[in-house]
């Protein structure tokens, strides 16, 4: 049984226990060996842990702290020896490979050379990721729900957390399941970027809809991402782990066509705006939120005061939430949740699945 860290711990032993978890854990599943050196490295070393204290608690530091160095480096990856030397190990930077040798002297000089510079984006930064490949969870899920069947696939959507909302465009990407019983299953346009491969695990295989007809595309973020911003995209980007190269490729095809489909989001605080914001939402289609790695950043209470709210809101028009969130043992779980006439009416697990949608195990409930 893994002892797992305080992640708001700001003291040096706390964050060091926070560290060496996600080195010891966190980067080896999501294949990083770069973030892995970094963690070990932060883990065992006064300084860094310094600078890692400034980061806001409510936010995971080991991410913050490489989306930072990640950005310094985007904005000018020749601002000095020490920058040329670490950029080397990015290959979205370099364009080359990730070189042999350890990346850790080169972090470690860098870090402490920017010093100053790294401090406000440790202390403002948000882990505001925007994983497209999510959607190949999301598509099934939404498959799954009888009343978006039942309305032959009309649904209006408001995704809680979207962050640079590229995936409530999801009915635009292509989708390739590959695995179960040995059938591969394809969906969406067959010239539609970015192409989102799946492992179906286990037996079953997920539901896909025969027809998708999205009416509304809404979403309510705490930070809203201006797509027209370069530095807010570039710190979407400075998010993406070096190794990610495929993520990063996919993130781009997505945002190629971004503008050409219109989604409505906007900045307000879920715990306290969802009710209004449901309102918002056509009352004639089916009505679904989702919530892709969002419900870690919220306290319980508020994730309470949230059901309730989405409850008051079923009062009117029946609502569905899909949660999908990481079990905290290395993979993450799709929940439906439905509420009618002012109720939670049920709760089911849809799925077990990889925590940035590269594998769908459906219909596993522990
Ligand atoms: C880790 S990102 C995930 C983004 C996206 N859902 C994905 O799967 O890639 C979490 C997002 O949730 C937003 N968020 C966190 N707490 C929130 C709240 N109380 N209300 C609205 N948005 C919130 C953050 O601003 C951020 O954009």
């Amino acid at each position: 049984m893994v002892d797992l860290p305080d992640v708001r711990a700001r003291d040096s032993k706390g964050l060091a226990k926070s560290f060496r978890y996600f080195g010891e854990i966190e980067t080896p599943r999501m294949d990083c060996d770069t973030y892995t050196v970094f963690s070990l490295g932060i883990a065992g070393d006064d300084e860094l842990l310094a600078m890692a204290s400034e980061i806001d608690t409510g936010q995971p530091a080991p991410n913050v702290f490489y989306a930072s160095v990640q950005d310094l480096l985007l904005e000018d990856p020749k601002r000095g020896p020490s920058a040329e030397a670490l950029a080397r190990f990015y290959p979205a930077i370099s364009g080359g490979p990730i070189p042999e040798e350890s990346p850790w002297p080169a972090f470690r000089t860098f870090c402490l050379a920017h010093r100053e510079t790294l401090a406000p984006k440790l202390r403002e930064g948000r882990t505001q990721t925007c994983v497209v490949h999510r959607c190949a969870i999301v598509l099934p899920a939404l498959a799954s729900l009888p009343r978006v069947a039942e309305a032959h696939g009309r649904v209006g959507l408001l995704e809680i957390g979207p962050s640079a909302g590229l995936n409530l465009r999801l009915d635009r990407y292509r989708y390739e399941y590959h695995g179960a019983a040995g059938s591969d299953v394809v969906w969406g346009e067959r010239r539609a970027r970015p192409v989102l491969r799946c492992e179906v695990r286990g037996d079953v295989h997920p539901p896909l809809p025969t027809s998708l007809e999205i009416v509304a595309r809404r979403g309510l973020d705490l930070n809203v991402i201006d797509l027209e911003d370069p530095l807010a995209l570039r710190w979407l980007r400075a998010l993406i782990w070096p190794e990610h190269t495929e993520r990063a490729r996919l993130m781009d095809e997505a945002l190629a066509h971004a503008a050409t489909v219109p989604i409505e989001i906007e900045q307000g605080d879920a715990i306290r705006e969802l009710e209004d914001q449901i309102a918002k939402l056509p009352i004639d289609a089916p009505r679904v939120l989702f919530a892709t790695h969002v419900v870690y950043q919220i306290p319980r209470a508020g994730l309470l005061a949230m059901l309730d709210s989405i409850a008051r809101a079923s009062r009117q028009v029946p609502v569905d939430l899909v949660i999908m969130e990481s079990t905290g043992k290395g993979d993450s779980r799709v929940d439906h949740l439905a509420f009618e006439d002012g109720e939670r009416k049920g709760r089911r697990v849809l799925a077990h699945c990889d925590s940035h949608g590269r594998w769908i195990e459906w219909g596993r409930q522990a």
